[in-house]
């Protein structure tokens, strides 16, 4: 039988889309996919909104062309500054973003103090107080930036010292709040879950890839009698 479904995208300013891509491909090998990285900007955690959303945009126009009817925004940075405007601009596209989820960490602490961890502009920006305020009354949820590590991931050096240093230094006052959930707010920073876990210790590490992955399988069931391929463009 002919094939000719239209595929899934996945963005995110560098690598950490991989991860949302990686459970994607796990959760359902047939789904045919495509990644795109934007590695000439990123990252974007610090720069102006106004660039960061015509990137998106540019970005999301891309994956379209080449025939994706389901984008997956895998960067907390973009979907905190375009995933709106993006949704508004084209209607007929299913776009999937990431959103800080405190919704599962308020459900899961015991001690109420939750840390978020993400780029200064997802620290700064709207969505992440907009959960806040549904999902973490009777919590307290602490903000934290952390600029400069998805620079160390993007250039292999999350397993360096430096990688440690700046963990254990951002990490200390929630720690000493006596935060028991860490929220990862970027999608790169899943890949240095592990250096979070070395400081954090037996805290609970919430990352949702996994839920954004099952989210774009979701609403986009045409998934499962796809081709199971795979394009990766930088
Ligand atoms: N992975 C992205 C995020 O989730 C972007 C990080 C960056 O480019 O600064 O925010």
């Amino acid at each position: 039988m002919p094939y000719d479904a239209a595929m899934i995208g996945v963005f995110d300013s560098g690598l950490g889309g991989l991860g949302v891509l990686a459970d994607i491909r796990r959760l359902q090998p047939r789904a045919d996919l495509v990644a795109l990285a934007d590695q000439a900007h990123a990252p974007y955690g610090d720069r102006p909104p106004e660039s960061v959303a015509a990137w998106t945009h540019a970005a999301a126009d891309h994956l379209v062309g080449l025939g994706c009817d389901t984008v997956v925004v895998a960067c907390n940075t973009a979907s905190t500054v375009a995933l709106a405007s993006l949704r508004a601009a084209r209607p007929d596209i299913a776009f999937v973003g990431m959103e800080p989820a405190v919704k599962p960490a308020a459900g899961s602490t015991g001690t109420g103090v939750i840390a978020v961890l993400g780029t200064t502009r997802t620290i700064e920006g709207p969505l992440l107080a907009s959960v806040v305020q549904r999902f973490g009354a009777g919590h307290r949820v602490l903000p934290i930036a952390l600029p400069g590590l998805v620079d160390l991931i993007e250039d292999g050096l999350v397993d360096g010292e430096a990688a440690g240093r700046l963990l254990s230094a951002r990490l200390a006052p929630a720690l000493e709040a006596g935060a028991d959930t860490y929220v990862l707010a970027c999608t790169h920073y899943g890949f240095a879950r592990h250096r979070i876990e070395e400081v954090v210790g037996a805290a609970t590490v919430i990352d949702p890839a996994e839920a954004v992955a099952r989210q774009a399988l979701r609403v986009h069931p045409e998934a499962a009698a796809g081709g199971g391929t795979l394009r990766l463009l930088t």
